[in-house]
């Protein structure tokens, strides 16, 4: 049998990588670049999207070059991205009309209900499985619009165009297609749940030109092909990261879940044909579909700060030079010694949905050193991870019996220990952590035969590492207690 690979790009929050995977589901290639991150004012994430842009197309043949494949023995692409991120285009140049707005950026927060046209959050919760909150990508659109009255003409005679980080690359990767998949367009608080369309009430109290918007595609089903980066390959999937890590974990049932630890940390519970609305701050969100396939859905819990805290105190701060320090000075100490961070960089996001929450650090005392800030560090991303454990089990109506995880975090095994104690169940992760790369790869890979179906993929994870909790009940309990003190200070600062 000739050679076949399969290619992803997985266009994060702070890098993009490209890579091949072979029909086993081995990563034989990978080649991977950050992107600057611009902090304009307090609470404003941009990115560059002419930037990401041009990293993508000179990685795209860079990851066929490392491994010595030729552009004929990729049979489909991947694409895979952080998602709420909004990106405004001219369709005549192509050139980005301005910096790109990051799904974290707070911008909009104070000014969510005159974005949204002050509607009825209920019905607006009902209608897209999303919070009003700064995170979706549709009230960034209008403050795009808002601020400026001539992109407003411009957008309303059709010479300007919206996407996500997927539909700017494919537009770019093929030369002009505009189009975006449902779990990305899921995000936008514009598409309607049930009929995966742009629904024109949304579009109405968010004043979003429709001829803006990309058409919505299944995730898995080719698209097109690329001309450009290296040209000839099928685009066989675009979905969106935290989708694509669901599939990566093979996850494809309902009832399954994942929790991958990246910039943010998202754990996403498959609920199948169902739609289950959240009682507990949970969005409910779809899951990757196939074409000709009936949507599938999953209800999710986004935490804003994850890796983005350890990247903080390593680039801010200069507490570590490199992230996966933080573990090495996180041993240096057996506790946090009264040390708790609350590191809502971007408000609170869920099971709270608390906008306007800071950022804290409680206990200080002479007696704490950096060691101890590591340890409140690791501890943060572990409780964060357990209320939204907890929202999942009150949503879903039963305990979790294990925690899948994955993602570049998981390398940490003192924070993986942590979340074992803190959440009380086993952490397991695979032996191909990189979940979402493996899923963007997986539903290129089968939309076009590539792989036969779901089920053969199962037989690619492997348990690489597991962690249980080796707390007290008590002491559990009492650190839950001060996390959860932390918590209410940070949100009461806020406002
Ligand atoms: O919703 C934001 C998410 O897609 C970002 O993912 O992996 O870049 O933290 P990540």
């Amino acid at each position: 049998m000739s050679r076949s690979f399969v290619a992803a790009i997985d266009q994060g929050t702070t890098s993009t990588r490209c890579l091949l995977f072979d029909r086993d589901g081995r990563m034989v290639s990978v080649a991977q670049r950050p992107h600057q991150q611009h902090y304009p004012r307090p609470g404003w994430v941009e990115h560059d999207a002419a930037e990401i842009w041009r990293i993508t197309r000179e990685l795209l043949p860079q990851a066929l070059d490392d491994a010595a494949v030729d552009p004929g023995e990729v049979v489909s692409l991947g694409v895979t991205n952080q998602r709420e991120t909004t990106v405004v285009w001219d369709r005549a140049t192509g050139e980005p009309v301005g910096p790109a707005i990051v799904w974290q950026d707070v911008r909009t927060a104070d000014r969510l209900g005159e974005l949204t046209d002050h509607v009825d959050e209920s019905w607006l919760a009902e209608r897209t499985g999303l919070p009003l909150s700064s995170y979706p990508s549709g009230p960034k659109l209008r403050w795009l619009l808002d601020g400026d009255p001539a992109l407003r003409e411009r957008a309303q005679a059709g010479e300007l165009l919206f996407g996500t980080m997927d539909t700017w690359l494919v537009w770019n990767l093929t030369g002009g297609l505009h189009v975006t998949d449902v779990t990305n367009a899921s995000r936008t608080l514009l598409m309607d749940l049930r009929t995966l369309a742009w629904d024109p009430e949304l579009l109405a109290c968010m004043h979003v030109p429709v001829s803006m918007l990309p058409e919505i595609r299944p995730s898995i089903g080719v698209v097109g092909t690329t001309r450009h980066g290296v040209p000839g390959i099928p685009i066989g999937a675009l979905v969106g990261d935290q989708q694509a890590s669901l599939l990566g974990q093979t996850a494809f049932d309902a009832g399954e879940a994942k929790c991958t630890f990246g910039t943010g940390s998202f754990l996403l519970l498959n609920t199948g044909t169902e739609i289950v609305r959240s009682t507990s701050g949970l969005i409910t969100t779809l899951a990757a579909n196939a074409e000709g396939e009936p949507a599938t859905y999953a209800l999710e819990g986004s935490v804003a700060a994850a890796g983005s805290l350890v990247e903080w105190c390593r680039t801010s701060l200069g507490l570590i030079r490199t992230a996966p320090e933080i573990e090495t000075l996180a041993g240096t100490v057996a506790d946090n010694g009264g040390c708790v961070i609350v590191p809502a960089f971007s408000g609170l996001y869920a099971p709270h949905w608390e906008p306007d929450a800071q950022g804290t650090v409680l206990g200080l005392t002479s007696y704490i050193e950096k060691g101890h800030l590591a340890r409140a560090v690791l501890e943060a991303v572990a409780w964060q991870t357990r209320d939204v454990v907890d929202a999942m089990t009150q949503d879903a109506g039963s305990a979790m019996a294990f925690l899948a995880v994955d993602g570049g975090m998981t390398a940490n095994n003192l924070l993986m220990q942590t979340v074992a104690d803190v959440l009380d169940v086993p952490v397991i992760r695979p032996m191909m952590a990189e979940s979402v790369s493996l899923g963007a790869a997986y539903a290129a890979g089968l939309a076009v035969g590539y792989w036969s179906d779901r089920s053969v993929l199962r037989s690619h994870w492997h348990r690489a590492a597991e962690w249980r909790s080796e707390v007290t009940a008590d002491d559990r309990e009492r650190a839950y207690a001060a996390w959860r003190d932390a918590v209410a200070l940070s949100i009461a600062w806020g406002r």
